[in-house]
């Protein structure tokens, strides 16, 4: 049995088309009061396999209360796939008096599952914060997917070089071309500065990968350098589309070709399904 939080409908139906599993009525409310209630009306099954990526606080409080509905109706086994996992970038303490948010999200969401997937989180070692066996989904082959066949002389760029395996993935995936990477500080949340490094693109098309575009900020800095430094196309791409406020704005007024992500966000530019990824690693 595949059950959905309110932000994964579109996967989890994709989910169970793969798998062949039953795909659950989940019922969505809330109180006057703001507090929310979900519930699976039939939630008969040995095995349940809950989708529900996190990218808001609701999202979190609907996955605890779907993992609490399975156990009480006596599912066996529980796996918990957050396609998407909210506050897995704040996995660290930055300044004194900070909680680590992620463990503090991790701990919460293994006390009501066996297992957890999450689709390729910020950083891969945020697995083992969780109390419970977890593992990591890639999907840095998909970002190749809905790209044109022809590509001139592509180049696979990462906006820093934690990324950098994003790039290569991509690019293994399309079968030819360059990766590089360039050098990003960030000195606010939305203020970024991109520093090209020796990069040539001149008269090359550009895909530049990342795991997530949030405010878009990164992205559209790395794509004002690529302007800069003549590049001929430019496509956006990430795993994970949160694409907030602005951020498709601000990257059309970059200049971007086309941006392109997975479902693990359920976006307009979800143009690649990480649901086959999903599947295997079940
Ligand atoms: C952080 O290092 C991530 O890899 C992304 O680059 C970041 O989350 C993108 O955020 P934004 O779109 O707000 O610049």
């Amino acid at each position: 049995m595949i059950v959905s939080g309110s932000e994964s409908q579109i996967l989890a139906a994709r989910l169970a088309d793969v798998t062949g599993g039953r795909l659950a009525r989940v019922e969505f409310k809330r109180f006057p009061d703001g507090e929310l209630k979900v519930r699976v009306p039939d939630p008969s099954a040995d095995r349940g396999v809950i989708v529900a990526s996190t990218p808001s606080c609701d999202a979190h409080i609907e996955l605890l209360q779907l993992q609490d509905a399975l156990r009480a109706a006596g599912v066996q086994e529980i796996v918990t796939v957050m396609p998407f996992m909210g506050y897995a970038r704040q996995s660290k303490v930055f300044e004194t008096g900070d909680p680590i948010s992620a463990r503090a999200m991790a701990r919460a969401v293994s006390t009501g599952t066996d297992r957890v997937l999450t689709v390729e989180p910020h950083k891969t070692d945020v697995v083992d914060l969780f109390d419970v066996p977890a593992s990591t989904v890639k999907a840095g082959d998909l970002l190749a997917e809905p790209l044109p066949g022809d590509l001139t002389e592509p180049m696979f760029v990462s906006p820093d070089e934690e990324s950098t395996y994003l790039a290569e993935a991509a690019r293994n995936a399309y079968g030819r071309g360059e990766s590089n990477h360039f050098e990003k500080t960030r000195h606010t949340s939305t203020d970024v500065e991109i520093e090209p490094r020796d990069v040539d693109v001149t008269g090359r098309d550009v895909v530049l990968t990342d795991d997530i575009i949030a405010t878009g900020s990164t992205m559209s800095e790395a794509v004002d350098v690529l302007q800069a430094k003549d590049a001929a196309r430019v496509f956006v791409t990430c795993v994970h589309p949160i694409l907030m406020s602005n951020a498709v704005l601000k990257l059309s007024d970059a200049g971007v070709d086309a941006i392109y992500g997975t479902d693990t966000l359920e976006r307009t530019v979800s143009e690649v399904s990480v649901a086959p990824a999903i599947a295997d690693a079940l």
